[in-house]
């Protein structure tokens, strides 16, 4: 195939990679749905090196795949057999960390734990956090909009985001390295590239901004009884305890089935709720803020973490589920007004349980960002896969308005349904901005939309 021999040509042999020389990486993000390898894969060294590639591929009319930590869990970033894919983990490292604007300039590559501590290294403070930071990157935290721990406090990826440089499908460079918070200077392009799924181009490197050090942060656990008690937990610990950085509900039956997997206890009995609740606020004030709370019955049980060690011990029960002893689990990934998420939870586990009556399904999440994450484990019988799951899941979210995506994106995995959380309209102008960028289709083809 003569475009091969045209990017070895361009970017050098050792940057085009084919057949087992690939590893199996590229062929599946963390949702493990992804079964083929791509035709090829690229490892640019710089924004040039790709924006050549691009521009051969799109000449050639053959689609190409951007390809970072590989820690999506919607299928965006898997291949279905004939595209080049782009892995941008050479085009890695950190710029420029700059004090006095309190921005950073960062390639795509970057795994976002090495943003995180260059950022703290210059006593700043990188927002984003999530549990794959050891591995994910910033080209894909932001191709996917990613949410994560802190969204809370600090808003989601998007508004972590000062400038971008992207390169489109025919090779143009669009450079867009903003450091200011303030630009209105036209359309903000940037947010083209953010939460697209490397659709509209591909990004290359950003300025991030960056905030003051939150100051020590104190995890603790609480046992709440019922949903509404949640809510009304989130608004007084947000009114009580300001700085309020994390707020995660896991319903009973997440909680036990992780801490027993963990072989974890933090409380005597078990609770309808176990909430996470990270405050930067003194321990005192915690600690009379959970005593108050106590005495009025809004939570029945507290923990406060004593140590970093404790408080990762209570994030590992958050932290995921033990997937081998849970059969064609599936996780979701969607969003709806705070107030609505207990009955939500409620309606969808009566559907689920109705058709698999044996079926694990648990809720949890960010609930204070009316983001829930759902874990369904069932048996199928004949003529049944995960979509007659999913069916059920967005079925029942269908009256309440919620979206089928809050942070994972849609990839592939959630294309079927988009057209559930979007408008005619909204997808009508979508498929007019993937013609304008992206008139050959080669850009990640089959995803989003
Ligand atoms: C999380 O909140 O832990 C992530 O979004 C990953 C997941 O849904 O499992
Ligand atoms: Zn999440």
């Amino acid at each position: 195939m003569s475009l091969i021999a045209d990017l070895r040509k361009a970017l050098g042999d050792a940057a085009v990679l084919e057949g087992e020389a690939m590893g199996a990486r590229p062929a599946s993000d963390m949702s493990l749905t992804g079964t083929a390898l791509p035709r090829a894969l690229l490892r640019p060294r710089s924004t040039a090196d790709l924006a050549a590639a691009l521009r051969l591929c799109n000449a050639a009319g053959v689609p190409v795949i951007a390809q970072g930590g590989m820690t999506g869990l919607a299928g965006g970033a898997n291949p279905s057999g004939n595209e080049i894919a782009i892995s941008l983990e050479r085009m890695r490292g950190i710029e420029e960390v700059d004090t006095a604007s309190a921005t950073m300039v960062v390639k795509a590559g970057t795994p976002l734990e090495e943003c995180q501590r260059a950022a703290a290294e210059a006593g700043l403070f990188l927002a984003l956090d999530l549990g794959s930071r050891g591995s994910c990157t910033i080209g894909g935290n932001l191709s996917t909009n990613a949410g994560g721990i802190r969204v809370i406090r600090y808003g989601m990826a998007r508004e972590q985001v000062l400038g971008l440089e992207a390169v489109l499908a025919d090779g143009t460079i669009v450079s867009s390295m903003n450091r200011m918070l303030k630009n209105n200077a036209g359309y903000d392009l940037k947010h083209l590239f953010i939460g697209s799924e490397g659709t509209l181009g591909v990004i290359t490197r950003a300025v991030l901004r960056l905030h003051p050090p939150p100051g020590e942060i104190t995890t603790t656990l609480c046992a709440v009884e019922s949903y509404e008690q949640v809510v009304a937990l989130l608004r007084r610990a947000q009114a009580a305890l300001g700085g309020i950085v994390a707020f995660e509900a896991m319903w009973r039956d997440y909680f036990s089935f992780n801490a027993e997997a963990l072989q974890l206890r933090f409380f005597e009995a078990e609770h309808a709720f176990c909430v996470i609740v990270e405050s930067t606020m003194a321990q005192d004030a915690i600690e009379e803020f959970l005593g108050a709370c106590l005495e009025d019955g809004l939570i029945t049980d507290a923990l406060v973490a004593a140590s970093h060690a404790q408080s990762r011990q209570v994030w590992s029960v958050r932290e995921g589920h033990p997937t081998e002893s849970l059969p064609n689990l599936l996780n979701f990934d969607v969003s709806l007004p705070i107030g609505q998420i207990g009955h939500y939870a409620e309606a969808c586990t009566s559907a689920l349980k109705a058709r698999w009556p044996d079926a694990h399904v648990s809720f949890y999440g960010h609930v204070g960002d009316s983001n829930v994450h759902i874990c369904v484990s069932a048996l199928y019988g004949p003529g049944e896969d995960m979509h007659s799951v999913d069916d059920i899941v967005y079925g029942v979210l269908g009256p309440y308005h919620g979206s089928i995506s809050a942070e994972h994106g849609i990839g592939t995995l959630k294309r079927p349904y988009l057209h559930l959380s979007r408008s005619p309209a909204e997808l009508a102008l979508m498929r007019t901005l993937k013609q304008a960028l992206d008139p050959r289709g080669i850009l990640n083809p089959g995803k989003v939309i």
